[in-house]
């Protein structure tokens, strides 16, 4: 095996709309991350069509590759590892970024392991200046995912809550495309609802005081539709307001409810949702009256990117000794 300072990960992801390949040198220094955005060919269908996501990231892919080795000043054969997503995702965008991560690892005969993309976000910690040590509570909250997660140690997880039904980021999509807000919706809500009026609407708070950490934002979707039936002239800024004041209470309540019970003073908040300003002001303002410290990584490393799945892949291969067979097959509802 490399030294360390010469171990050279190449992370790819591609489980959803962002087509993204990393180099990483170490177990946390970022070379190159590389993120190929598909919204805008998405956005005329109003969502993610998966078998349009799947031929742009076969499309894409070889290209970033060359691109990413290009711009960390590397040949192929500098890389010593190959780590892509295996899951949780669209069965066939994974399935695009996984062959491709194997067919580079064997035809370059390196090691290659398949990565959880929800142990990828909570390594986006990892790579920030000041990473939060473990034991600490984390809120992986974006389009495809609303959970709770204790993290004990990296590598040891217990999932505590995560939605019974849509993601928030995916509720707040739908909900922004009821009220002419093209996909993805959530900057653009986080930007009307500086400027609308948070009490306008009272939209109900599913689960918010519910036993338990889990969160359901399906009913919130639904009320919205139904109280726009009936008052079709109400201004969006202010269904904004009153929207994101449901969304950020139930997360702050529960995120933080579940900090203090778990027994820590740190939670680590990642994924697309946590760029809202609402709830960045929320999670902070709310912890620190209860002697909890909120991290945010930055926007680049919440959103999906190739570095967070690198890292896992560096961690898991250096620190565990793991590599994965070239029979791994996507799992599109892999758990963490
Ligand atoms: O992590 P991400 O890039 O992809 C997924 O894994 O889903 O998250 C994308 C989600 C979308 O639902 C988008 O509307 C939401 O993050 N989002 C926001 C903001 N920026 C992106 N939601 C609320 N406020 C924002 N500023
Ligand atoms: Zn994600």
């Amino acid at each position: 095996m490399n030294a360390p300072e010469a171990f050279h990960t190449l992370g790819i992801e591609t489980s959803c709309d962002e087509t993204s390949v990393a180099i990483l040198r170490g177990e946390t220094e970022v070379l190159v991350n590389l993120v190929y955005s598909q919204a805008e060919v998405h956005a005329r269908y109003g969502g993610v069509v998966p078998e349009v996501a799947s031929r742009n990231h076969l499309g894409k892919l070889p290209y970033l590759v060359r691109q990413a080795l290009t711009e960390a000043e590397l040949e192929p054969r500098d890389l010593s590892l190959v780590g892509a997503t295996y899951g949780p995702g669209l069965v066939g965008p994974l399935l695009v970024g996984l062959s491709h991560g194997k067919g580079l690892a064997y035809g370059l005969s390196i090691p290659f392991l398949g990565v959880n993309h929800l142990e990828g976000h909570l390594f986006a910690d990892r790579l920030t200046e000041t990473p939060s040590e473990p034991p600490f509570m984390a809120l992986v909250v974006s389009g495809g995912h609303t959970s709770l997660i204790e993290v004990a140690a990296l590598g040891q997880y217990r999932t505590v809550g995560t939605t019974v039904d849509d993601a928030a980021g995916e509720a707040l999509d739908k909900i922004g495309k009821m009220i002419g807000i093209g996909y993805p919706a959530g900057a653009e809500i986080d930007r009307l609802a500086r400027e609308g009026d948070p009490t306008a609407v009272r939209f109900p708070r599913p689960m918010a005081s519910s036993a338990g950490f889990d969160f359901s934002f399906a009913g919130l979707k639904t009320s919205v539709l139904y109280y726009l039936k009936k008052n079709p002239h109400e201004r969006p800024r202010d269904i904004a307001a009153s929207v994101l004041a449901s969304v950020v209470e139930i997360l702050t309540k529960k995120s933080i409810e579940a900090t203090r019970r778990y027994r820590h003073d740190r939670l680590v908040v990642v994924g697309g949702v946590a760029a809202n300003t609402h709830l960045r002001e929320s999670l902070r303002a709310h912890g620190a009256k209860r002697g909890i410290s909120v991290a945010f990584p930055p926007i680049s490393l919440c959103t999906d990117n190739a570095a967070m799945i690198a890292a896992v892949a560096a961690f898991r291969h250096l620190k565990l000794g793991e590599l994965h067979p070239f029979s791994l097959t996507p799992d599109p509802s892999l758990a963490l």
